[in-house]
């Protein structure tokens, strides 16, 4: 079972609340609970996301505001799930092996859109690693198909034979996406990956739904979610 560990924390809130936040009845803390699990059977089967939206909560005034992960504990090779917004966010700490996998000119060659010319992504992410820091990938965990959870493939040798980096695997119908979140060719999944609006405030914080200092990216001008 991939290893999950989730810090999730709103802005502003203190561990203590969250930590109530989380031990509460219903809401919030269960809806994670069904990601996180739904996530788990992604790698079993087929996992679809508009059923976890439609239980995500609704109407609540947190959900909009920025969310603080503490990444400090994330070992290389490893991902956690959080969510932002009612979706599933995929932040992955990169080895050093799968960096050098995601310059490979082989592999941009493979891909759909390996420059990531199509806007999936912040200005401040559309580079070759489609993230702030190389070593952590933060995409949104939403098949650009059909909308179902990508299972996390990691290993070079866990998928798709000898030639497969690491990355990505759409239980639905097969898409494939790279551990950048880049779509590879073939697939029916016509983007890559989107990667939300987020900022680090320190090395070991990621701030999902808030851009760094003087960027206005807009999630909602994405081209398809
Ligand atoms: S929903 Fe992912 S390939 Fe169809």
């Amino acid at each position: 079972m991939p290893f999950l560990l989730e810090r999730v924390r709103d802005k502003n809130t203190s561990m203590e609340n969250a930590s109530d936040t989380q031990s509460a009845p219903g809401g919030r803390r269960n809806f994670l609970g069904l990601v996180t699990a739904a996530t788990a059977a992604a790698g079993a089967g087929a996992c679809l996301w508009p059923f976890l939206q439609s239980l995500a909560p609704r109407d609540s005034a947190a959900a909009h505001l920025p969310v603080d992960v503490d990444i400090s504990a994330l070992p290389p090779g490893q991902q956690i799930v959080v969510t932002w917004q009612g979706k599933p966010v995929f932040i992955t700490h990169r080895t050093p092996e799968s960096l050098a996998a995601l310059q490979d000119a082989a592999l941009t060659g493979r891909l759909r859109d390996g420059q990531s010319n199509d806007q999936q992504q912040p200005p401040y992410a559309k580079n070759w690693h489609r993230s702030l820091d190389p070593r952590f990938g933060v995409v949104v965990g939403i098949c650009t198909h059909l909308g179902c959870v990508p299972a996390y493939r990691p290993l070079p040798e866990g998928q798709g034979g000898g030639n497969w980096p690491g990355g990505y695997a759409c239980p639905c119908h097969g898409s494939k996406f790279d551990l950048a979140g880049r779509v590879f060719r073939g697939a029916p999944a016509p983007y890559n990956l989107p990667v939300p609006p987020y900022s680090m405030p320190s090395p070991t914080v990621i701030r999902l739904g808030e851009n760094p200092a003087g960027q206005d990216f807009d999630f909602a001008g994405i081209q398809q979610l």
